[in-house]
């Protein structure tokens, strides 16, 4: 039988007022206020008009109390906490997969697990999870945790934390509670269950999960890292990563990078799927989508210094060369790209700040729907992506410009589905249902 064609893998990154710092002080912005749920809604319902398989949203949770006079001039982070987000979500859509973001170091399997669990019931199978450990101070402090994790032990930890949520979903069996018989007053059999006993470095617990077994098995784990130690952990763990590349090569060594790490796993390269980031400026013309982005760059707040990489570079000039930096424990990989950038085309601060820091290292595409794309197409023909994740500068104009004016295109070049084939999230991106650890030595008999 032939393989039906290879197609591309498209999610949305929804921030309210799109990831261009200034994209919130255009005419076009939507208003401010608190947030409403009906316009996400109406975005989320965009989303799955157009046939993405994901929609998402980050979470950065915790927030510092210092320098407000400084955090008053961003827009960032005054949304939705995510889990409840997506259970909302669920219920006004159908189909479009629902990646909600959850940090490890501030969680406990057990919360965590059950939440999930329950997401992915209640939406059909559809249930993603971005599984993040970054960890700011202000994050900390606002836990009440003084001793911060390092970069590798945080790694650690989101390890043995995935290890037990994923036993503490397999605790029940599939269909566990799908003959409960009134007659005989059985509810379920005792031997569907599977207590969990674990006892590890960062987590002990006990117990059985009061949800039943996630309808995908376990919810789709997504996953970030570009550093060592982050491809390392998705090549184990994860089934979609979100990259971030600014050229086509930076993106390929990437791809292939992780992809080759996962056999050490017994893992196949399509059990996992690459979607860089990709933020587009989209014009009728190349001359209108340039204008755009000029609106936005000039828009840019240095009032308040600037940051390259988490490092605050207020004292250096702006329009100096980028200094060392020195590492930091977060966002190890990014920074990396971020110096070989400015060194290499010899940035200055301003330069490197309106380049890189703005769409975070992310693929920024200007020009027209078909400029778009033939760069999508590029990657996803030369081992670069699987598909992407949207990371639109404005939301909601250019998420509108990239339904209306992209997605047709793709779907003409026979590289984008034009309706569902599953129901599932795991059935839109290819990959298998999880079989239960429970079930796996049987199968291995067999
Ligand atoms: C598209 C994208 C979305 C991310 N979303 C979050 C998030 O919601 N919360 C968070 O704490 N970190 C988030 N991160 C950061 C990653 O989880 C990770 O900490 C970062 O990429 C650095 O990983 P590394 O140290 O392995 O390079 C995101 C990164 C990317 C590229």
């Amino acid at each position: 039988m032939s393989q039906p064609p290879r197609q591309l893998k498209l999610g949305v990154f929804f921030t309210r007022f799109g990831h261009h710092q200034s994209a919130w002080r255009q005419p076009e912005a939507p208003h401010a206020g608190n947030p409403d749920f009906a316009y996400w809604a109406k975005l989320a319902l965009l989303a799955e008009q157009a046939k993405f398989d994901t929609v998402f949203i980050a979470d950065f949770v915790g927030r510092s109390p210092k320098a407000l006079h400084k955090q008053a001039r961003s827009d960032k982070r005054y949304d939705f906490e995510p889990i409840t987000f997506m259970s909302a979500l669920a219920a006004i859509t159908s189909r479009i997969g629902l990646v909600a973001t959850v940090n490890t170091n501030f969680n406990e399997p057990y919360n965590v697990a059950r939440k999930f669990a329950s997401l992915d019931h209640i939406s059909g199978g559809r249930a993603a999870w971005n599984v993040v450990s970054s960890l700011q101070d202000s994050a900390a402090r606002s836990f009440g945790l003084d001793d911060t994790l390092s970069h590798a032990e945080r790694y650690e930890r989101a390890g043995e934390f995935l290890d037990l949520t994923r036993k503490l979903w397999d605790s029940w069996d599939d269909g566990a509670f799908d003959n409960a018989n009134p007659a005989t007053g059985q509810f379920f059999d005792p031997a569907s269950a599977h207590p969990v006993d674990h006892t590890g470095k960062y987590f002990r617990s006990d117990s059985l999960l009061d949800v039943a077994r996630p309808l995908q098995g376990y919810p789709v784990l997504v996953q970030a890292g570009n550093s060592d130690t982050g491809r390392e952990f998705a090549a184990q763990y994860a089934e979609m990563t979100y990259a971030s590349a600014q050229r086509l090569d930076v993106a390929q060594e990437y791809y292939r990078d992780v992809k080759s790490r996962l056999a050490k796993y017994g893992r196949a390269p399509e059990d996992i799927v690459i979607t860089p980031g990709l933020s587009p400026i989209i014009g009728r013309t190349e001359e209108e989508a340039r204008e755009k982005l000029q609106r936005l760059q000039d828009a840019v707040d240095f009032s308040n210094g600037v940051q390259l990489g988490g490092v605050d570079l207020s004292a250096y000039p702006l329009d100096g060369p980028v200094p060392d930096l020195p590492e930091t424990e977060n966002g190890k990989g990014r920074l990396q790209q971020l110096l070989d950038r400015a060194r290499r085309d010899n940035l200055t601060i301003r330069q490197a700040v309106l380049q890189f820091s703005v769409f975070r290292g992310h693929n920024l595409v200007v020009g027209t729907a078909s400029q778009v794309a033939d760069v999508i197409e590029e990657w996803f023909n030369n081992e670069a992506a699987d598909g992407f994740n949207l990371i639109p500068p404005q939301i909601p104009t250019g998420f509108e410009d990239f339904v209306r004016d992209v997605v047709p295109e793709l779907q003409r070049r026979g590289l984008f589905r034009t309706e569902y084939t599953g129901t599932t999230l795991r059935e839109h991106l290819g990959l298998r249902r999880p079989h239960s650890q429970h079930r796996l030595p049987q199968l291995r008999a067999a």
